[in-house]
């Protein structure tokens, strides 16, 4: 048996370019769903658990070269088996929906492309610590540019990726479309521009559609 057939929950992701809206989509789609009468957990990555979100600020913060491209890895891996261990798979196992803001999708776009080709890296710690993927993936896809001035306009300490520019958006939305053909079974694409009220009407429809 394969770690996501294990009966329980069911493990919804979001995922996109910086300033797609993902975040606000996962918080509209666990509101929704709570109103439907489900036990919803939502988390986050770089995050969710009380130590991931110190390694968060090791690796969202600070010198962009802190870190060797190796290192990153290993530290966003770190991250996401205490999340795991922590929060997702207990809740998995008590039945709840968790919707997890960014998974391990991210790691293979922005580890695994950003600083060269480590995409075979990625995936051999990926097997070896996490083995563990979505149910369902929801990818916001968003104009880079619209995705960037959005995400410049936060002002926040976590300037990691958005000071790549973008060029890397760029990049970075070509490789999550690509990843959406090449894991076409979890992945629903969802179009990103609109209101927010627009864009949670389509993702609510998909993930209904899903839980049916
Ligand atoms: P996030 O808080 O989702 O930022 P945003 O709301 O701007 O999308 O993620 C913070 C940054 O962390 C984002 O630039 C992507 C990066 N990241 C990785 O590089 N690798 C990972 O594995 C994860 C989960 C995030």
């Amino acid at each position: 048996m394969t770690a996501s057939s294990i009966p329980g929950g069911t493990f919804i992701t979001f995922e996109g370019i910086d300033g797609s809206g993902k975040s606000t989509q996962a918080s509209l789609l666990a509101d929704h769903l709570r109103t439907q009468g489900h036990d919803v957990v939502l988390t986050r990555e770089p995050g969710g658990s009380t130590g991931a979100e110190e390694i968060r600020a090791l690796v969202l913060e600070g010198d962009p070269d802190r870190w060797s491209a190796e290192t990153e890895i290993l530290l966003f891996t770190a991250a996401r088996r205490d999340h795991l261990e922590r929060t997702i798979l207990p809740a998995l196992a008590a039945g709840k929906i968790v919707i997890c803001d960014r998974f391990a999708d991210s790691t293979r776009m922005y580890q695994g492309l950003s600083r060269g080709d480590l995409r075979g890296v990625v995936d051999q710690l990926h097997d070896l610590m996490i083995g563990r993927e979505p149910d369902l993936t929801i990818l916001i896809d968003m104009d880079p540019a619209e995705g960037l001035s959005r995400a410049k306009s936060r002002q926040t300490a976590e300037e990691r990726f958005e000071d790549f520019g973008q060029a890397l958006q760029d990049q970075m939305r070509a490789g999550f479309l690509a990843l959406s053909r090449e894991f076409a079974d979890r992945f629903c694409v969802i179009n990103g521009t609109g209101t927010p009220q627009d864009v949670s009407h389509r993702v609510s429809d998909s993930v209904s559609e899903h839980l049916s």
